[in-house]
């Protein structure tokens, strides 16, 4: 063969290598399936309009990326590359380890750009942006809105998991009050539920988690991240403590707190669905399984110490004090309407026993 020859092939070489590294690597999938081991049943949420049926309907704008630190799947998110931000993020939370969150680099996913393959990477260039993701540089100049992990690194068992979230394909713009407060009671409030009541059927622990966003119409950072209106969560597991399945979720608005003492309230999975559901097309967050809609686990609550669960109604003194905004404040008006005719019907009776 001649060096010409030679020459002539290189392409094809190159095609076929990179067609077969696509099939060792991959991280940005073809569909939810190839990354479904995170899902509850292997069944992502049904977004309408978005990902109906396992099937992305869009599949310009929704990329699934199965997020891969150190050669292993950690977790799956479905990236939106045009708000540039997750859509959400799903994983499976079997227990945690205490300690501060790593220090480390933000990763980008370089497949999202092009089809250079290589994996989920520290870029060499922090000043870079992106045309179909979020970089360093658009977040780093704000203190109003933080990177708010979608799956928490503190929801994750080992430290190599822990530091796959540190990808910014997994955070959202998130007002800085917000992501350090309310959300992050919430996140503390669940984790502990988890670990307290979350076991499968050999005794793990073992709890499944959907966390999303909700691009805002039209607010970003940087003229180029979409500023999310709303952020969302939502948990299932069987709880072989309760001998039953239990779920929450909650939400809230991406907005600093008003109040040190803000809770986000803990809703039904069906409460969810409504918030989240089109006009004519239905949002599950856990398709086809037993994960029940009507109920939460505020019962647990009381026996959750130093986990930041909202304080419940079982807790008079603390919705009567007014600094907590949680419960919600009609429940509030019942209850001190409630005290007030008692204290008042015995005011009534001692004078009538005078
Ligand atoms: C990145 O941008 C910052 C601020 O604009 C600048 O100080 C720095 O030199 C830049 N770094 C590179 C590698 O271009
Ligand atoms: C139970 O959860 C553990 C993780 O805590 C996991 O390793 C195991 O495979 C799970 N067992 C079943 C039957 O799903
Ligand atoms: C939001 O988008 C609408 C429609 O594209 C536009 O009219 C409006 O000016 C935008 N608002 C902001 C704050 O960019
Ligand atoms: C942060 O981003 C928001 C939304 O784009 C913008 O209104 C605000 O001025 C920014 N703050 C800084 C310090 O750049």
């Amino acid at each position: 063969m001649t060096s010409q020859q030679a020459w002539c092939f290189l392409p094809i070489t190159a095609l076929l290598l990179s067609l077969l590294s696509v099939h060792t690597f991959a991280e940005v999938v073809k569909s939810m399936s190839d990354c479904d081991h995170f899902l509850l049943h292997q069944t992502p949420p049904h977004i309408p309009g978005i990902l109906e049926d396992g099937k992305i309907l869009n599949q310009n704008q929704y990329k699934p990326i199965c997020q891969t630190y150190k050669n292993k799947r950690r977790f799956v998110t479905l990236y939106d590359v045009r708000n540039k931000i997750p859509l959400f993020s799903a994983f499976r939370f079997v227990g945690s380890i205490p300690g501060k969150r790593p220090k480390t680099f933000w990763k980008v996913e370089p497949q999202l750009e092009s089809k250079t393959l290589q994996k989920n990477m520290v870029p060499r260039d922090k000043n870079k942006t992106y045309n179909y993701q979020a970089g360093d540089i658009d977040y780093r100049f704000n203190g109003t809105f933080d990177r708010g992990h979608i799956f928490p690194s503190s929801y994750a068992l080992t430290t190599s998991d822990k530091l796959s979230t540190f990808t910014l394909t997994n955070i959202v713009p998130q007002a800085e009050s917000f992501n350090k407060g309310s959300w992050n009671k919430m996140e503390r409030c669940t984790k502990c539920v988890m670990e307290k009541y979350c076991s499968n059927s050999s005794g793990g622990t073992e709890g499944f988690v959907v966390t999303g966003a909700q691009p805002s119409l039209n607010s970003t950072l940087n003229n180029r991240v979409n500023i999310p209106s709303t952020l969302w969560s939502a948990f299932c597991c069987y709880s072989a403590t309760a001998k039953k399945w239990i779920a929450s979720s909650h939400w809230g608005d991406n907005v600093q707190d008003e109040s040190k003492n803000k809770y986000l309230e803990t809703k039904t999975l069906e409460d969810l669905h409504h918030r989240l559901k089109m006009s004519n097309s239905e949002f599950i967050v856990f398709p086809g399984t037993q994960c029940p809609l009507q109920t939460t686990v505020t019962e647990f609550y009381p026996e959750m110490i130093n986990c930041h669960c909202p304080p419940t109604t079982s807790d008079p003194l603390f919705s009567l004090s007014g600094s907590i905004a949680y419960p919600p404040s009609h429940l509030t008006f019942i209850f001190t309407l409630f005290i007030y005719s008692y204290h008042h019907c015995l005011i009534c009776l001692a004078r009538q026993i005078d």
